[in-house]
């Protein structure tokens, strides 16, 4: 018998706790200490983006990535739901630090920024990102190159 997506939905989603220009996030029903963001319309790639990123970055990157960012934890197959960590709204500015990591500056508005459980200032939403921008200094820039098999 084929699953009836409403009761999935009401099973896995809990409150909205809030909404951007492209996606919805629920507190997840099955762990508090989690979120689900869901596209709205698809095909989408923010979700895809943030999942991306967040491999990568805490990757490379690991102490600046788990400093800066929300972790995500589960991406859905077609990227339209992707599993984050919780945090809360931004509600008494002054935790907003002065200064971020240039590539965050891209879409540095307050709804993008929340705190963790400890009470610092973390992005939620880094899908919008500035990295190619300070890329095109550099990146382009022509270098030789040693061609492999
Ligand atoms: N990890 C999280 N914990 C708690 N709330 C969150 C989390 N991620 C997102 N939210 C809430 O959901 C809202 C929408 O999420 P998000 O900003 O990622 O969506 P968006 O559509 O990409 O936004 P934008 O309009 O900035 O492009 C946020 O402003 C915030 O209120
Ligand atoms: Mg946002």
């Amino acid at each position: 018998m084929a699953v009836q997506e409403g009761e999935l939905w009401e099973f896995v989603l809990a409150d909205k706790l809030g909404s951007g220009q492209t996606r919805d996030t629920y507190l997840c029903a099955l762990n508090s200490e989690t979120v689900v963001k869901v596209e709205r319309e698809l095909p989408a790639f923010d979700n895809f983006t943030e999942f991306d990123l967040w491999k990568n970055m805490s990757h490379n990157f690991e102490a600046q990535a788990k400093r800066w960012l929300v972790p995500c934890r589960r991406l859905s197959q077609g990227g339209k739901y992707l599993v984050m960590d919780r945090c809360w709204p931004i509600k008494d500015w002054s935790v907003l630090p002065k200064r971020i990591p240039a590539w965050l500056k891209a879409d540095a508005h307050v709804g993008n920024w929340g705190v963790d459980r400890s009470g610092r200032a973390v992005c939620l939403d880094y899908a919008n990102h500035y990295i190619f921008r300070l890329m095109k200094a550099n990146a382009w820039k022509l270098e030789p190159v040693k061609w492999r098999a």
